[in-house]
């Protein structure tokens, strides 16, 4: 039985961060060493409906249509777990998730996924919160999801202290942007899931790399400058720092013992088809996250020129041209 009042169903967004996090001071409770920025794509949503089945014997986990199985099943149970203990219930749910984009590819599947599992779980458990208080939560399912809550542009704020007073001030807020209207071409270079999770990667980077402590101080100067950039809709300014800080992340993990290399040869054929379009004249700005694909900030007008540019480089690959997205919303019953 799908009770009204016990079931809810979620649409989310990936975001891509423009200034990345990359290592958590709290594993537990999921906050991040440092400050980050996104945007919200107007593509590839997730979809989540939570409904409580009190009768079941346990979590039932629906991920594209298969049972989630190890830790993918492991993460969605703990949130519910979560939200069981915020809402001081009991109740089994039954969570149906659907992936527009492939799950683990490093397009920020995890943003979506559990941004629309917060909403629609907080929604189903009958937890009253308001935006700050979701994205503070969604937090506690994957960092970036923090962000996913917002459209346009969002910070996630890794806040100070440690314990309760650093979850209290790592949450999202939306970065008021409205003369900066980009394109962000997406090149799926290689859509299968990636071997490193971006936990286990970040983990072994902060313990392991001489590169991450460099890189976040820079984080920090990049971020300043990007927030002075973004009202000023200055594409070049933002692509610059989004793609020296990205490139800088990735060294980090090159630098982590044993490696982490997320980039493969077609990434690199893209980053070379970017470089080839600046020199042309066209500005285009690479940005990569946990994962080989890349993502290429650009004017709306360039978009198609910039897409053809990638495909040339990377034969085969997928590409699609993404906007400024909508924040994560309940889907109301007439849907
Ligand atoms: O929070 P996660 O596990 O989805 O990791 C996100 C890591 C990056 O995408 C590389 C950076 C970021 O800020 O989104």
């Amino acid at each position: 039985r799908t009770d009204r009042h016990t079931s809810a169903t979620a649409v989310a967004h990936p975001n891509i961060a423009l200034i990345k996090y990359w290592g958590k001071r709290d594993e537990q409770l999921m906050v991040p060493c440092a400050d980050s920025l996104s945007m919200t794509l107007d593509v590839l949503p997730t979809t989540t409906t939570v409904h409580l089945a009190p009768e079941a014997p346990a979590d039932s986990v629906t991920l594209d249509g298969s049972p989630a199985r190890g830790e993918a099943r492991q993460r969605v149970v703990g949130f519910l777990d979560l939200l069981r203990e915020r809402a001081g219930r009991a109740e089994p749910a039954v969570v149906d998730t659907r992936n527009a984009a492939p799950t683990g590819a490093g397009l920020a599947s995890s943003a979506s996924g559990f941004a629309a599992l917060a909403l629609a779980g907080a929604a189903a458990y009958g937890l009253a919160l308001d935006r700050t208080a979701l994205s503070r939560l969604a937090r506690r399912g994957s960092v970036s999801a923090a962000r996913s809550l917002f459209g346009g542009f969002a910070i996630c704020h890794a806040g100070p202290g440690s314990g309760e007073a650093a979850d209290l001030g790592s949450y999202a807020e939306p970065v008021a942007a409205p003369a900066f209207d980009p394109a962000l071409v997406i090149a799926l270079v290689d859509p299968g899931a990636k071997a490193v999770s971006s936990r286990s990667a970040m983990r072994r980077t902060v313990d392991t790399s001489p590169l991450h402590r460099a890189w976040a101080a820079s984080c920090a100067a990049d971020l300043a400058e990007l927030r002075a950039a973004l009202p000023r809709g200055d594409l070049d300014a933002v692509g610059e720092i989004a793609e020296r800080n990205a490139l800088g992340m990735h060294a980090t993990m090159l630098a982590a013992r044993p490696a982490v290399r997320y980039l493969s040869p077609a990434t690199v054929s893209v980053l070379d088809g970017v470089l080839r379009l600046r020199a042309d004249g066209v500005p285009a700005y690479a940005t990569m996250d946990a994962g080989p694909n890349v993502k290429v900030l650009c004017h709306p007008a360039d978009a198609a020129r910039v897409a053809d540019a990638v495909r040339d480089a990377a034969p085969g690959c997928t590409v699609l041209t993404a906007r400024r997205g909508p924040g994560a919303r309940l889907r109301t019953e007439a849907e």
